[in-house]
């Protein structure tokens, strides 16, 4: 005996389908009549649990319509409009959420008694595999940090994390992610023994996926639908799967920081004391001495504390959080900071040693806080963490539990993080708005020979549908014979705005900015970290992107565009804007730049524009634009 049931988007164009027999239960999901996702298993096991028969106790639907607003990012105002399907078998009730633009389910376990421990999951997403999808590969040393490749689902080796962007062969664009990750493993996704893509939870060192408390509501899983790669970067559904924040965050606030940082980069300075050392008192007062004439409201200092000596990566068993290095005066520095207006920002590398962390923490985190320090920027540098005593995944339950408690110390301090080597994003910040950005990908740190210039063409279409991501942006010194950059001067700026981050870093060092390129840093300095709307524009995975972005507190647009090792021209029409005159700040690549042979070659213009105005802007190799509409 068979059921079957179907769930249908609010517009009728997405349909999910449960198939029920006594031993199994299976979906389907169809965008305008075409089946994109077949029979698709759907279990999880639970230790010493008899599985019982699937048999359907109730089944009820509901339609949701809300639009709410969330305190800063990419948009104001997202519209959440689905609807709600609850299957209630003995062993778990499946709910569905059905959108115009996505899928969603999760498996919500009862309390039947105290504790589960999760074996596995068996959600399957049975997707054509002459698909293309662009992964990265998970359980990885570099963690989120390698480069996207293009590879049919079919060559699928191992396990690769989500977003998992697919485009079919009918053209249609997936991508398969997971919401609200609490308290579980994360989900990569493998091809299983029956070559169906499907979950494979992160597990802890004891092979188990989760040890939960009953009742227990998985993460979402989610697949995002769209008919083109551009309009698949508008998909806002994993916001909308998580809870509106409980409590007053009205403190948060995003923002633009420089940093004693890239010249550890380059060698001039470094984090250990030491000759070279950064993080002295007398760097950090010149820095927010800059900082106020750059006229950028926070300052990053790494390597302030102890445990940099020697090989960090192998010593950072014993970092010290709240001892500051001999010739660095925190409080000086602080209090210099507050006299200035500069909000300094913190930074706690743990290098993965989260039970030397953790033993450290509430300490840690009163220390900055006594200090008037608002915005930490944490680091877990090696290749896993470490427990409890047990090497571990970043991405398992015990790391997702510990970032959890990171960000909700923070809150209670009045603190707003920047995670590196994170977990990844699954709209957590909706319900945490002081969990400003996340680095969890390749960012420029890579530069110097890992990065391509394909590379940010692919993040916009990958990881940024996790949300924002702290890729370090406006590195100037291009040449820079230890740490040579791929893109050209131009493409500094456009990162501002194709790749958005509620903390956004100005990552190179100031005499870049204010002696050697001033002009383009006018660009840098007024580009906001707070967008009232975003309005994708163009663009292909890999080959580039076109956004336009209105700030929340003016009239005022901006526009970003990157492209790959191809230069090309893009033309948009600019209907997004108010009526009335613009005065466009165009900040473009020279017809004559190159990421390699030319990257200073660099127009800045002025001009005037309106709604009805078309442009017509190129990309050299490696290159990419910024611009300013200002409202006049
Ligand atoms: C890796 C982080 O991504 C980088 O930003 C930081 O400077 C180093 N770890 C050292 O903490
Ligand atoms: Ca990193």
């Amino acid at each position: 005996m068979k059921r079957l049931k179907s769930v249908f988007s609010p517009d009728g164009q997405t349909k999910f389908e449960l198939e029920i027999t006594p031993r199994q239960i299976f979906y389907r999901v169809f965008y305008n009549n075409k089946e994109i996702i077949k029979n698709s298993n759907l279990d999880i096991k639970i230790a010493n649990l008899k599985s019982p028969k699937f048999d359907l106790k109730s089944f009820k639907t509901l339609r949701f319509d809300e639009t709410f607003e969330l305190p800063w990012g990419e948009d104001q105002f997202v519209r959440n409009f689905y609807t709600e399907a609850e299957f209630k078998f003995e062993k778990f009730i499946l709910k569905v959420r059905v959108f115009n633009d996505a899928v969603a389910f999760r498996y919500e376990i009862p309390k039947n008694q105290e504790t589960a421990t999760i074996e596995d999951e068996f959600t399957e997403f049975n997707i054509n595999l002459d698909s293309t999808c662009w992964q990265i590969p998970a359980f990885m040393p570099d963690r989120y940090e390698y480069n996207y490749e293009a590879i049919k689902l079919y060559d699928m080796e191992g396990s690769v994390h989500t977003p998992l962007t697919i485009k079919t062969p009918e053209n249609l664009y997936l991508s398969i992610h997971e919401a609200a990750l609490y308290d579980y493993g994360s989900m990569t996704i493998k091809l299983n023994g029956e070559n169906i893509l499907s979950s494979n939870i992160t597990p802890l060192s004891d092979d188990t996926k989760a040890h939960v408390k009953l009742p227990f509501n998985t993460p979402w899983r989610l697949i995002m639908i769209a008919n083109s790669a551009i309009d698949l970067t508008k998909n806002r559904v994993m916001y909308c799967l998580n809870e509106p924040p409980k409590g007053d965050f009205s403190w948060v606030e995003t923002l633009k920081f420089i940093g004693i940082w890239w010249a550890m980069y380059v060698g001039e300075w470094t984090w250990a004391p030491g000759e070279r050392h950064g993080a002295t008192t007398a760097h950090a007062k010149e820095y927010i001495d800059a900082a106020v004439r750059l006229g950028i409201k926070g300052l990053l200092i790494e390597g302030w504390n102890e445990g940099w000596e020697g090989n960090w990566l192998e010593n950072g068993v014993n970092n010290k959080f709240t001892v500051a290095t001999p010739d660095f005066n925190l409080e000086e520095v602080a209090s210099y900071a507050r006299a200035k207006n500069i909000e300094l920002v913190g930074h706690h590398e743990t290098v993965g040693f989260v039970d030397n962390y953790e033993a450290q923490l509430k300490a840690a985190y009163n220390y900055y806080a006594a200090n008037g320090i608002h915005y930490i920027k944490t680091g877990y540098a090696g290749s896993q963490i470490v427990i409890n005593g047990k090497k571990e995944y970043h991405h398992s339950q015990a790391g997702v539990n510990h970032y959890q408690k990171t960000v909700e110390l923070a809150a209670k301090k009045k603190i707003m993080l920047d995670i590196h080597e994170p977990i990844k994003g699954t709209g957590i910040e909706r319900t945490w708005p002081n969990l400003l950005t996340r680095e969890g990908a390749r960012g420029q740190e890579y530069e110097g020979g890992a990065l391509r210039p394909s590379h940010a063409c692919y993040i916009p279409y990958t990881r940024l549908l996790a949300g924002g991501m702290d890729y370090t942006n406006g590195i100037f010194d291009i040449t820079n014979s230890v740490k040579r950059i791929s893109t050209t001067l131009a493409r500094q700026a456009a990162y501002f705005v194709a790749i958005y981050s509620g903390m956004a870093m100005a990552a190179d060092r100031p005499f870049m900015y204010e002696e050697k390129f001033p002009e383009l840093f006018k660009f840098i300095k007024k580009v906001p970290t707070n967008f009232e709307k975003t309005v994708p524009l163009l663009g292909e995975i890999g080959d580039f992107y076109v956004v336009a972005r209105k700030d929340r507190n003016s009239e005022n647009w901006y526009i970003g565009g990157v492209t790959d090792q191809d230069g090309r021209t893009v033309k948009f029409n600019l209907d997004f804007l108010g009526d009335g005159i613009y005065k466009a700040h165009l900040y473009l690549d020279s017809k004559d730049a190159h990421f390699r042979d030319n990257p200073y070659g660099i127009e800045i213009s002025q001009k005037r524009v309106k709604n009805s105005d078309t442009l017509e802007i190129y990309m050299a190799p490696g290159g990419g634009f910024a611009i300013e509409l200002e409202k006049v």
